[in-house]
């Protein structure tokens, strides 16, 4: 009995030490680019085309060797919306941002247009190709906004090249249209389709890489949920109409069709339907019962950005009131509080999770970006504002309601566990080697002792 119990307890306390299952990999106070000369920086900052604190950071996509950063224009002084890191180069933790595909790509046209104008969210598929798409507005953060219509822009991952510019038709983008959120079904390389959230004018716009076409779909479970547009990040409290928002698409299904998870901005419930009703207009509209709620997240669980990583299939989202990322595995019958998974939270550094990615290697991406202190206030340009978090997805859910370790080795994993502990114990009271315990603190050791001896 008592065996059990110190089992439990060691349980507890290794749980407790072991919350924060992802590394923080980059970290930036301010973002910097990579002009080509000094000079050319300063110059961006003496004419307004760089303004440091307007840039934040809102969408990633990792490929290869590069982590692709979006910046789009809410702001003047952005010099570059599209960039990427090298993640090669780990010379430093803040490196500065090199535009993608090239400078030439974000200097403005004769039209005050540049080829790229404001992406918040890309997506490189399984074919090399990165899927850009351009909510076209420029300064709409500064009440003199600018817009361009909305276009998915698609790169050759291979030679960096423009593949092709698809602009959205007039009739397909509303007065309040707004297209930050992209998935891409990429089962097929030739018949690939794209779908597009618009969050202000609740619709889905599906693009057919065949077809090199588009098409609108509308949907009552893509709207705001009334009850649940109040958000409270960090002391700032506003309130958010934002329609759907967060897009993951499953694995194709044994029809070869995939599922795509979604939600809007505010609300606390998750949907899905399977791609077959939006490939084909007439078909969604026939089918208004193939659009499924899953569930609630519960009170507070507003989420912004969702992936889905294929291979385990388990739903990353953030939650962007709890300052946390969560999971969700899409083979469970019931979606609910009790069956979600907590990734990551804390209440410094995952301010405002504003895009989840895993990459193809099997491996977790988290950006958090403080934005509504950036919006409604002022960030402090000597914290670290910007952070990109990552680690491999086993480690990420191991623990976790999402944990895909089949029973026996949960078991098995348990009682190594136990015994790494009761190792971390004695390493920590006679220190000679350092564990993943770093907040593993001398009282809990204390505590523990005392427990033991107590019995
Ligand atoms: C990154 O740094 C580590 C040492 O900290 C080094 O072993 C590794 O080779 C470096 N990676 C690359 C790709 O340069
Ligand atoms: C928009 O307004 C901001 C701030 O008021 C100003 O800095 C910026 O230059 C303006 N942009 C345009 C295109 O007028
Ligand atoms: C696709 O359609 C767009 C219209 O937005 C057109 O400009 C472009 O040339 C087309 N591309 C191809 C490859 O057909
Ligand atoms: C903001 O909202 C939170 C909870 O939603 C509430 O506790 C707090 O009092 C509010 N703060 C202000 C300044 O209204
Ligand atoms: C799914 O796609 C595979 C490969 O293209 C094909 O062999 C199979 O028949 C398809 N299954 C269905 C149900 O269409
Ligand atoms: C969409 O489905 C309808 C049947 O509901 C069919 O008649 C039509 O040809 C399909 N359209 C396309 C573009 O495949
Ligand atoms: C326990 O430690 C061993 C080696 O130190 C390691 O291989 C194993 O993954 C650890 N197990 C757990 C569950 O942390």
């Amino acid at each position: 009995m008592g065996g059990i119990k110190t089992l439990v307890f060691l349980h507890l306390v290794y749980i407790s030490t072991c919350m924060e299952q992802l590394d923080i990999i980059y970290e930036w106070k301010q973002l910097d680019f990579q002009f080509n000369t000094p000079e050319a920086r300063q110059q961006a900052i003496d004419s307004g085309t760089f303004i440091p604190e307007n840039n934040m950071p809102m969408g990633l996509e990792i490929h290869g060797d590069r982590l692709f950063i979006t910046v789009p224009r809410w702001r003047a002084g952005v010099p570059a919306s599209l960039t990427f890191v090298n993640l090669k180069d780990n010379s430093t933790k803040s490196p500065k941002l090199i535009p993608y595909p090239s400078w030439a790509s974000h200097s403005l046209g004769s039209d005050g247009k540049p080829e790229i104008v404001s992406p918040f969210r890309i997506r490189a598929d399984k074919c090399n190709r990165l899927w850009v798409l351009d909510n076209g507005k420029i300064g709409n953060l500064e009440g003199n906004a600018t817009k361009f219509p909305p276009s998915i822009i698609i790169y050759d991952l291979k030679t960096d090249m423009l593949l092709r510019k698809y602009t959205f038709p007039e009739d397909q983008v509303k007065e309040d249209s707004g297209f930050a959120n992209i998935a891409v079904e990429d089962t097929d390389c030739d018949k690939t389709y794209a779908y597009a959230g618009d969050l202000g004018k609740p619709a889905i716009v599906v693009y057919s890489w065949e077809k090199n076409e588009s098409w609108r779909i509308e949907h009552h479970f893509f709207h705001p949920d009334p009850l649940a547009c109040d958000f409270s990040v960090k002391g700032h409290n506003f309130s958010w109409t934002d329609a759907i928002f967060g897009l993951g698409l499953s694995a194709p299904n044994a029809d070869n069709f995939s599922t795509l998870y979604f939600h809007p901005m505010a609300s606390y419930n998750e949907f899905a339907v399977s791609t077959e009703y939006l490939r084909n207009q007439s078909i969604a509209d026939e089918n208004f019962n193939a659009f499924r709620l899953l569930g609630s997240r519960g009170p507070n669980a507003q989420s912004s950005a969702s992936f889905v990583d294929p291979r385990t299939g388990v739903l990353f989202y953030s939650l962007v009131n709890l300052n946390a990322v969560a999971c969700w595995r899409t083979t469970n019958k019931e979606y609910s509080m009790k069956n979600q998974g907590r990734i990551y939270m804390d209440d410094v550094k995952m301010i405002y999770p504003t895009d989840i990615k895993v990459d193809y290697d099997e491996n977790l991406w988290v950006l958090s970006n403080r934005m509504p202190i950036w919006m409604y206030s002022k960030l402090d340009p000597n914290d670290f504002n910007f952070r990109v978090f990552s680690a491999p997805v086993l480690q990420a859910i191991s623990h976790t309601a999402c944990d895909v370790t089949p029973r026996h080795d949960i078991l098995e994993k348990f009682a190594n566990k136990i015994k790494n502990v009761t190792q971390k114990i004695a390493n920590k009271i006679n220190p000679s080697s350092a564990v993943c315990a770093s907040s593993f603190s001398f009282i809990s050791v204390l505590l523990l002792s005392s427990f033991i001896l107590f019995m």
